[in-house]
């Protein structure tokens, strides 16, 4: 079963072939970064434009890297969101655009679902582990919330009540003159720096949030406006730490506040095995933090490759693959879905 993913749901444009869940034949990504670097962040019409500039050629080096053809496609899957209107519309045009052109079955694919799917692309992901009860953290700019997968259904047990981890990274970050994106560059401005040297809080919700949180748990949600109001207030003042203390401590305080979580979803869940997907999960501190909490509790951590945590399209294709989709017909109903919440079964 041969795919074509499409993913333009942000700022990367992406295109993959896949021949099924875990065979990725192809996946190429192109950044926006360097065009939105010094607005300090995305700016919607600029990703649009540059979406509907370099899929066209995008696509066709996947299938060339792909090493196959047009009509080798047996179907196009693409992201309908959520994400970003203008951007989401790009991409669901050229796939409407492909599936009509090719004769060939439409699937739409849910942009954190297929986040999900990225874990399965860990190579040491093992058969045996499919279809069971796994508790995945997907962290990225745009979402940060706890998963129980468990075979088919998805059930959101954690969510963030503000900003998400990326975004709390690269807002740290705009504060610290770091650049965009921030994730990264406080991961390089950290280097060698006391995560210990300044106290940032961990953005602990009480009871009293509980009634905004739809019936989640406050224990497994996250927080994270106060740690970059934190972080500003301790700027502001003059008795300040070393550049790398304050970026390792304020990398520290985003980490540690997702592996508190993870370990609490494991004693609630009990899951076979632990996952982490998204942008954020490039981090090596949180890499390894994870894995610290999987050992001691016993349960193996399986985590998106490098180049399956950012956006990309293998994922899309993939999570399609996996049957983690909708089938459109006829490929010209499709539309965008930019607020679309997490499909629960
Ligand atoms: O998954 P992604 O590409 O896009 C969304 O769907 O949001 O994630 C982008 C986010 C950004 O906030 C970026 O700062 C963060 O992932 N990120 C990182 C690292 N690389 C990217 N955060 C921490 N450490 C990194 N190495
Ligand atoms: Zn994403």
């Amino acid at each position: 079963m041969r795919m074509l993913g499409i993913e333009t749901s942000c700022d990367e444009t992406a295109a993959a072939v896949v021949d099924g869940p875990r065979q990725v034949r192809a996946s190429v990504v192109l950044s926006q970064i360097a065009e939105h670097a010094s607005h300090g962040g995305v700016v919607p019409e600029v990703a649009a434009r540059l979406h509907a500039e370099r899929l066209p050629t995008l696509v066709e080096q996947a299938l060339r890297e792909a090493g196959t053809d047009w009509p080798d496609l047996d179907s196009i899957a693409v992201t309908a969101g959520p994400g970003l209107a203008t951007s989401l519309l790009v991409g669901t045009a050229a796939a409407i655009t492909l599936a009509l052109r090719l004769g060939r079955p439409l699937w739409a694919v849910h942009h954190l679902d297929a986040h999900l799917q990225s874990i399965l692309l860990d190579p040491a992901f093992p058969m045996s582990l499919e279809g069971s009860r796994g508790l995945a953290l997907l962290v990225s700019g745009g979402h940060t919330c706890l998963v129980l997968v468990d075979g088919k259904v998805r059930r959101l047990v954690g969510a963030t009540f503000d900003d998400a981890a990326g975004e709390a990274l690269d807002k740290g970050a705009r504060l610290l003159g770091l650049g965009y994106p921030g994730g990264p560059a406080i991961e390089r401005a950290a280097k060698g720096g006391q995560a210990d040297a300044v106290e940032f809080p961990r953005g602990e919700l009480s009871d009293r949030d509980a009634a905004e949180l739809r019936g989640l748990s406050p224990a497994l949600c996250f927080s994270f406006s106060g740690l970059k109001t934190a972080l500003l207030y301790y700027l502001r003042r003059c008795d300040r730490a070393p550049a790398n203390d304050v970026a390792a401590s304020y990398q520290e305080a985003v980490v540690d506040a997702l592996a508190i979580r993870l370990r609490r979803g494991v004693e609630a869940f009990s899951p076979d095995w632990l996952g982490c997907a998204g942008g954020v999960a490039r981090n090596d501190r949180l890499r390894t933090r994870l894995a610290e909490v999987a050992r001691e509790l016993g349960r193996p951590l399986y985590l998106a490759p490098a180049e399956y945590c950012t956006d990309n399209a293998a994922m899309v294709a993939a999570a399609a693959a996996a049957g983690r989709a909708e089938h459109v017909e006829p490929p010209e109903a499709l539309c965008i879905r930019p607020t679309w919440p997490l499909p629960v079964t």
